[in-house]
């Protein structure tokens, strides 16, 4: 014959028990948090994400076209010696840059700043370092956005947070 169990629970002892339940469920929220924060995602760092940007008839020598990256705007430029792209975020305090061909400069408004379009080197204005290259390949006659070209760079500039 089966004892009946009685199970008597206090009010103050079930509010603890919730309190208790919802403190775990908070913490381990932050704990997540935090080792996310100090182990971030790295899947596209170095490794391909590839963009289609445009086919090659739709970006002629000397013109430009924008593009996103990463999550980043970039710019693809058809330069003499070739295609090149870049993230268009500017180095300095983060303004969108964009391709000014009467200079033939990668160039931000803000603050009057101006980046090399076949290297993304600063050339002028405030911005204290270059723009980070992205490394492109053209097949079929299309152009495709590969991976940055140095992701530690990228990670090094805050504007690009997430983007490497
Ligand atoms: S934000 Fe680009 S030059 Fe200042």
């Amino acid at each position: 014959m089966a004892d009946k169990i009685t199970l008597t629970i206090t009010r103050r002892r079930l509010t603890e028990i919730l309190i208790g339940l919802v403190s775990l469920f908070l913490t381990a929220g932050v704990a997540a948090a935090i080792l996310k924060y100090l182990w971030p995602q790295t899947e596209s760092a170095g490794t391909t994400s590839e963009v289609k940007i445009a086919s090659v008839d739709e970006v002629p020598a000397g013109s430009a076209k924008n593009f996103v990256f990463n999550g980043k705007a970039a710019v693809l430029l058809h330069m003499p010696a070739g295609f090149r792209a870049f993230g268009r975020v500017c180095t300095h305090l983060g303004c969108i840059s964009y391709w000014k061909s009467d200079e033939s400069v990668i160039y931000c408004p803000c603050h009057i700043g101006k980046y090399d379009p076949n290297t993304g080197a600063v050339l002028s204005g405030p911005p204290p370092s270059p723009l980070p290259a992205i490394d492109i390949a053209v097949r079929e006659g299309v152009v495709y956005a590969l991976k940055w070209k140095d992701p530690d760079y990228v990670r090094s500039i805050s504007f690009y947070a997430g983007a490497a």
